[in-house]
């Protein structure tokens, strides 16, 4: 399949080279506003794959000169939407990194193109194929914990460098920090648990609350490590250093998120599910499950819960099993980088949808803006729009495939064992194999 990439920063550069891994893919073009990044680009593939792609700095002319299949976008939160709109427009399927959007007609647009083209638009959010969510998402789907009444998760993640020499360094996140104030990065927690509760398959999200702490750790952290006249000293940043958001949803659910990068912080996600049976708790300090049929209701006041590591070992999700079988690429954040740039290239081989559509990118993307709204009214609720048009209520199954983080089918798993004795079952032929048509 020939596809093009798009934004070759950091993380493009490595999503870029980690979806070579896939069979199949290949690089027609390449894309940077940056000449020196986008020639560098192409230099990686060809070192890789002894073919050079074409190397663009404006992806519209790209877009013009180019036959493609596919296109992988790893740009800026403020660019991902419109590119993803030419992409689809120009009869690509789209992949998208992650962030959130600016204002709901980003959202709306992207959602129309994609209904209007029919071609796909998937977020990239790779915390859907962490090994602990997903594994979560099995023991919540056996039942173990009951119903589901409560989920939390933030990005807590110490990005205070990264944010500072932005200008130095051309790096996205600077100016989002100095000119908004919201739930600027939500999907890494809330994508996992929008699966776990079918948010656009029968549940959705209904409004939000979003509160923000003073902005106060990137200024105190330049005065200390920068000259008195540096630019940014002075500067008005109007990022909260802790944005907390509560999203409602129509069956009942409550979701809290913590936006939390500008001060002293340990990296987590703080991922937490409860349900009437049970509790799981992601913890720098040791992920932690409770389930009541085994532990039963009440232990006392010091009782441990079990470690989840255990539990993990029985409650693997057979993705990660497969994955583990073939030996896992552990390249891009443990692996799950993998799995999700394999689940895009799976949809694009089949031309079906993906397990992340469109209609999810718009709701997790949305709470950004819609947060910032609701930080700007002093807290107040905001509704979150339903991007399927009452679809939502009595929506058609979603394509089975083993790339699911929504709902698992055993049944796709069995073929591994036929492969298992083939000499060729790894990780990168088995898994795009093992996928549905
Ligand atoms: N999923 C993850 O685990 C993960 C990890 C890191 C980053 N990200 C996300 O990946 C994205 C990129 O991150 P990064 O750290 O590489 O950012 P970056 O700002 O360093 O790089 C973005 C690149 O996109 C290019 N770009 C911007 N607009 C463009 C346009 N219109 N046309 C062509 N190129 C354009 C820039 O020149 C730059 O080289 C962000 O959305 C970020 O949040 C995700």
């Amino acid at each position: 399949m020939r596809y093009a990439a798009i934004g070759l920063g950091g993380r493009g550069k490595g999503q870029m080279m980690e979806l070579l891994n896939v069979p199949g893919v290949e690089y027609v073009a390449v894309c940077d506003n940056y000449g020196d990044r986008a020639e560098k680009g192409a230099d990686l593939v060809e070192q890789k794959t002894g073919r050079r792609p074409k190397v663009y700095q404006d992806y519209r002319e790209l877009f013009a000169r180019e036959e493609l299949d596919a296109v992988l976008c790893c740009t800026t939160w403020v660019t991902h939407g419109e590119i993803a709109i030419a992409a689809m427009n120009a009869g690509c399927h789209v992949a998208i990194e992650v962030g959130g959007a600016a204002s709901a007609q980003e959202c709306w647009d992207m959602v129309k193109t994609s209904e209007r083209t029919g071609k796909f638009c998937m977020l990239l959010e790779n915390c859907c194929y962490d090994r602990n969510e997903m594994a979560v998402l099995n023991i919540v789907r056996q039942g173990l914990m009951g119903e589901i009444v409560h989920c939390a998760g933030g990005y807590r993640h110490d990005l205070r460098d990264e944010i500072a020499y932005g200008k130095e360094n051309h790096h996205g996140r600077l100016k989002n920090f100095l000119a908004r104030n919201g739930e600027l990065y939500p999907t890494h927690e809330l994508g996992p648990i929008a699966k776990l509760l079918h948010i656009n398959r029968g549940n959705r999200f209904l409004s939000l609350v979003s509160v923000a702490s003073k902005a106060r750790g990137m200024a105190d952290f330049l005065h200390r490590k920068q000259p008195a006249d540096y630019y940014l000293q002075g500067a008005q940043w109007n990022e909260g250093d802790i944005v907390d958001t509560l999203i409602t949803c129509a069956n009942g659910e409550t979701i809290h998120l913590t936006h939390d990068c500008t001060l002293p912080r340990f990296y987590s996600r703080d991922y937490a599910v409860q349900g009437t049976r049970g509790l799981y708790q992601e913890s720098a300090f040791g992920n932690a499950l409770m389930i009541d049929e085994e532990i039963g209701t009440f232990q006392g006041w010091n009782h441990r819960p079990a470690n989840f590591d255990d539990y993990r070992a029985v409650y693997e999700h057979p993705l990660w099993k497969a994955y583990e079988k073939g030996g896992i690429h552990a390249n891009g954040h443990g692996g799950m980088d993998y799995l999700v740039l394999s689940a895009f290239a799976d949809a694009v081989e089949h031309n079906t949808l993906p397990p992340i559509d469109v209609y999810d990118t718009a709701a997790w993307m949305a709470i950004t803006y819609l947060s910032e709204q609701s930080i700007a009214m002093g807290g107040q609720p905001v509704p979150v729009p339903d991007f399927t048009n009452g679809a939502w209520i009595e929506r058609e199954p979603a394509v089975p495939s083993i790339f699911s983080c929504e709902e698992i089918y055993p049944d796709l798993f069995a073929a591994d064992t036929a492969l298992e004795n083939s000499s060729t079952a790894t990780a990168e032929s088995v898994l795009p194999l093992q996928a549905s048509p």
